[in-house]
């Protein structure tokens, strides 16, 4: 076998890892666009005209927050698709600008999407009470100190904590999808036990955070394999 055969080999695994990667995200993105196109809109619909007596979360005597949770959902419908772009290796590679810019976009996104859900739970709480206002609140400073954080280790030249962060927010922005998806899971597996319409069922106390502390905690475990090895086992 020749030299370039050689080389073609040795470079199968990661091509066919590039392909799982860029197949999975589609994948990701077709399941999750009827959720980025519901966000952005009843985003638009909230910011463009009054939802009095369609929406529970149109406050006519409270527009910061009324302003706030509609802007969030434009926000998130972003940031759930941008995520997407930035985990796919092969725009990174080849188009680095395009790389950088839907990071910046991803980034103040991020920050708005997280201050402006902050800010309405602040003002109206939630519909879950204080135990979804927690978890969302925490889910909404974790997803600001991602977006921060990408950004800043980017600008610092420390590539591998800024990719790190970056893999950190690319979880966090699809998590208010996975919330929802497992609501669908589950209602497909048991028709919904321990599911509450005040969100007060055992399952909606545990969804709260299982859309994404255990991906967080899986995502660390993952960097503590990689770091055993001698180069990054998923690049994208
Ligand atoms: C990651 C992208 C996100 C998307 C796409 C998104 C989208 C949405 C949508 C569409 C709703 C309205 C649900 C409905 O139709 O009733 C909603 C509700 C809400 N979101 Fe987000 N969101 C995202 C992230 C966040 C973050 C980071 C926070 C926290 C700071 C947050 C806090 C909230 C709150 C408090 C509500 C209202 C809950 C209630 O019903 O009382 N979201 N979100």
């Amino acid at each position: 076998m020749g030299k370039v055969g050689e080389r073609t080999l040795a470079r199968a695994p990661r091509r066919l890892r590039v392909w799982a990667g860029m197949i999975a995200l589609g994948l990701i993105l077709l399941l999750a666009w009827d959720f980025i196109a519901h966000s952005l809109e009843l985003g638009w619909q909230g910011l463009s005209r009054d939802l009095s007596g369609e929406s529970r979360l149109y406050w006519p005597d409270a527009p910061v927050a009324t302003v706030a949770i509609f802007a969030h959902m434009i926000g998130g419908a972003v940031i759930t698709t941008l995520a997407l772009v930035q985990l796919a290796g092969p725009v990174r590679r080849r188009w680095p600008v395009l790389h950088r810019w839907s990071g910046r976009v991803l980034v103040a996104a991020a920050l708005l999407t997280g201050a402006a859900g902050l800010i309405y739970i602040g003002l109206r709480g939630t519909i879950g009470g204080l135990d979804m206002s927690v978890a969302f609140a925490l889910y909404g400073i974790c997803v600001m100190v991602a977006a921060g954080q990408a950004v800043r280790f980017a600008r610092t030249g420390q590539f591998a904590r800024h990719r790190r962060w970056g893999l950190r927010l690319a979880i966090l922005a699809l998590g208010s999808w996975i919330y929802r998806m497992q609501y669908a899971l589950w209602f497909m597996a048991t028709g919904g036990i321990w599911v509450e319409s005040d969100f007060s069922g055992a399952f909606d106390l545990v969804n709260i955070w299982a859309f994404y502390v255990p991906y967080l905690i899986g995502l660390e475990l993952w960097f503590r394999v990689e770091a055993r090895r001698p180069e990054p086992v998923w690049t994208g």
